[in-house]
Order: C-alpha cells, then structure tokens, then sequence
C-alpha cells in the first residue's frame, strides 16, 4: 500500500523552509492516496486509474540480470552510466528505431525525472522560461519548481484531441528569457499523439528563435491504431538542440528500477550534465547492470504484446466511458491515458467523493482529478485523468462503479 501522505500536513517551521519546496506542488496523483488507503482498509476494493503503474510483469530478462549481477562489492557506477548499458541502449534505439545513435550520446540517470531536473538545470538559469502545452504531465511542475525555472503554459483544447496550438499562439508566448520548448510525446496525461509535421513545425520555431527543443519519449512505444513510434530523432538526428529524454519505466514495465537517460548530439550540454551527475555520484549499479543484459536480449514481442494489451484496453475504456451519460472521452491514440469530462463542478470533490462516501458491490474507483495537470487549474476542473493501467474486465467494472458514483453523486451535491 502507498504510504498515506498527510491529511493535514504542517507548513509552518520554526526554522524557514526554502521557498523552493513551499511552492512545489504535490503530485495531483498521490493527494488522494490517504482517502483510497483508509477505504481499503475498511475492505473496499479500489479501482486504480489515478497512476501510470502497470500490472505488466517486468520482462524475465530484467530479473535474470538482476541475478547474474555476481560482483562481490556493489560499487559506484560511471556518473555518465554503466557502459555496458549506454551501449545496449544505443543498439536497442537504433535497431527498434532505426536510427544512428552512439552510446556517447546517452547520459544514464535515475529515470526521465532526473533527466528532466538536470537537464532544466544545465540549459536554464532561475528565472528562465521553458514552453508547455497545457495540460501538462503534473511532475513537470514540480521539476521547473526544483530547477527555479518558470514553465510558461500555452493552452490545448479538448475539443481538437489536444492538437498544438496555432504558430501565433506559441509565438505570443515566446520571451528574451525562454530557453526550450518541451514536449511529451506520445501525451501525458492526453493520450494525444503528435505526428512528423507537428515535430518539423516544433523543431522549426525552435531553430527560428534558438531554442532547446526537448522531448520526452517515455511512451514512444505505445501507439494506436495506425500509429508507428517516432522520435524526434527521425526528424532532427544530429541537431545540437535536440533533447530526448528516455525511460524504461513504462516501456518495459519498470518503474521501481528507475532507468532513464538523455540523448543528445550536444557536446557542451552532455560535458555540463555530466558535471551535475558527478555531484550526484551515479545511478544505481545493480539496475544498471539488469537493464544492459535485458536491453541486449530482450526480442521484439515483450514491446509487441505490450501494445496489443494497452490497446485493448484503450478499446475497452473508451467504449465502457462513451455508455455513462454526460461523460466526454477523447479517444486517446497513445500512452496509456485520457482525459474524461465530467458533468460535475468540481472534479477533485467527486473523486474525494468516490473515495471516502461511496461504495457499489464493494469498490470503488480511483480517479486522477485533472486540476493539477493544468497550469491554469480551473481549466480541468471538470476533468479527470484516467491511466487504462488494469486489465479490460476491471476497467468495465471500474466504470461501472464510476457511472454509479456519478448518479449518486448528483443526487447528493446536486
Ligand atoms: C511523461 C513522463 N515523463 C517522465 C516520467 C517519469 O519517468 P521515470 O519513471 O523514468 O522517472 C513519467 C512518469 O509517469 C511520465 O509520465
């Protein structure tokens, strides 16, 4: 069980807290925890839809590694990552992607979070802006807040599958002091999908207004329907201001092994980021290790059953939400998420709801209120992130006992 987070928690300190850490927001996934704990305490089963956790079993590979690994003393790692492992990832990028990346290009960190912090540390100074598409993916908030630096949202719509907005639009947002613009692809928490001419388009205006343009592939794999991953890199394979940020959290369903990387061709920003890795010494050695023998023997079909699994769970989901009167679903064609509209004032009051008041045949369901994944909030106030992590017969059940909630619900705060 996660570990509750405080109902009340003390923001007052004898001695001043910085206020850095006063003003990182807590993770819109995990606030409602403490709700979802106590209900199953009291023997309510609970739906997870709020987190990006997998049920996938970690590839066998992994966990063979894990057991090879027969070194007498678990040392400090390279700060720039176990060699072995930047290797392996460079052959697995190329081979999967079709592509020509050298392992000199990969920086190993502790998941695409440290990436992220580093790497606004390394390109931004406080005070400096980078661009985001709103809704964002929430933690991104909490590394601009880290890093000090001022993430500037511009605003995506519903309404259009979440589609960038227009060059005018991004333009207006554009300051003396923007340094990058990011973006997730495929979409958290939208699910949207951005295609070669959205990238081209992107990485245009950064090389019009000399900017970073930093994109996170934590889901490139999981695509819909037509869909083929792609990287930036397929657009952009040797620009110095191309930054991929890389995971095998999702991917390969290990979250808890925190592997992440960079990619870049940038020679000063890798030499920079390396000095912020040496200060923090290295990643872990053991998962390191684990990561490289899976990389060099996992096949093709882990990824392959993977997808068709999400896949059709994404079916399910979106057939399950379409049923429930006065629920939007956008029919999300990547990632493992959505954002659902729901015909209430407050979102964050109904998942609270569904937690603490409400129980059908035993469960109840867990919901991600969409505030916190909008830098403006009120503009998810009636939304809510759900993450198709389960299989398709408890996401049936899940949005059954979601409909029941939301009628229920109604009545009582009508
Ligand atoms: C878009 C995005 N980037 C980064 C991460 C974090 O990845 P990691 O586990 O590699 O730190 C997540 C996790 O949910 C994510 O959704």
């Amino acid at each position: 069980m996660e570990k509750a987070v405080a109902e009340a928690p003390k923001t007052m300190s004898r001695v001043p807290i910085s206020n850095r850490a006063r003003l990182t927001p807590a993770s819109p996934i995990r606030k409602l925890v403490h709700l979802a704990n106590r209900a199953m305490e009291t023997g309510t089963h609970v739906y997870r839809l709020n987190i990006g956790q997998p049920d996938i079993e970690s590839p066998r590979e992994f966990l063979e590694g894990m057991r090879a690994f027969d070194q007498k003393v678990v040392a400090y790692e390279q700060s720039q990552g176990n060699e072995a492992l930047r290797v392996a990832w460079s052959k697995y990028t190329n081979r999967s992607l079709n592509l020509h990346t050298v392992p000199e290009q990969f920086l190993i960190t502790v998941g695409a979070s440290e990436a992220l912090v580093f790497l606004f540390m390394t390109f931004c100074d406080p005070g400096d802006e980078i661009l985001i598409f709103d809704p964002t993916y929430a933690n991104f908030l909490g590394f601009a807040s880290i890093a000090g630096v001022n993430l500037v949202p511009v605003p995506s719509e519903m309404e259009n599958d979440f589609a960038l907005p227009d060059r005018d639009r991004i333009e207006r947002a554009i300051t003396p002091r923007t340094r990058a613009i990011l973006l997730c692809n495929p979409n958290n928490p939208t699910g949207t999908v951005y295609d070669r001419a959205d990238l081209e388009f992107l990485f245009g205006l950064c090389e019009e207004h000399n900017l970073f343009f930093v994109v996170d592939e934590t889901y490139r794999e999981f695509v819909y329907d037509d869909l083929e991953p792609l990287s930036i890199l397929h657009v952009a394979p040797t620009s110095d201001r191309v930054m991929v940020i890389d995971s095998l959290s999702k991917r390969f369903s290990l979250c808890g092994a925190r592997i992440g990387c960079l990619i870049s061709s940038n020679e000063a920003v890798l030499a920079a980021l390396l000095k912020i890795l040496q200060a923090r010494l290295a990643a872990p050695t053991v998962e390191q290790f684990a990561a490289a023998y899976m990389l060099e023997r996992i096949g093709d079909g882990y990824l392959e059953d993977m997808r068709r699994e999400f896949l059709s769970r994404r079916d399910t989901l979106y057939q399950a939400v379409k049923q429930v009167p006065g629920v939007e679903i956008q029919k999300p064609r990547g990632a493992f998420y959505t954002l659902i509209q729901l015909p209430v004032r407050d979102t964050d009051h109904f998942a609270a709801f569904l937690l603490d008041e409400f129980s059908h045949g035993g469960a109840t369901t867990f919901i991600a209120p969409a505030a916190g994944f909008y830098m403006q909030n009120s503009r998810g106030i009636d939304k809510a992130r759900i993450a198709y992590v389960l299989r398709s017969a408890e996401i049936e059940a899940a949005v059954t006992v979601l409909a029941a909630g939301l009628e229920r619900y109604r009545q009582q705060y009508p």
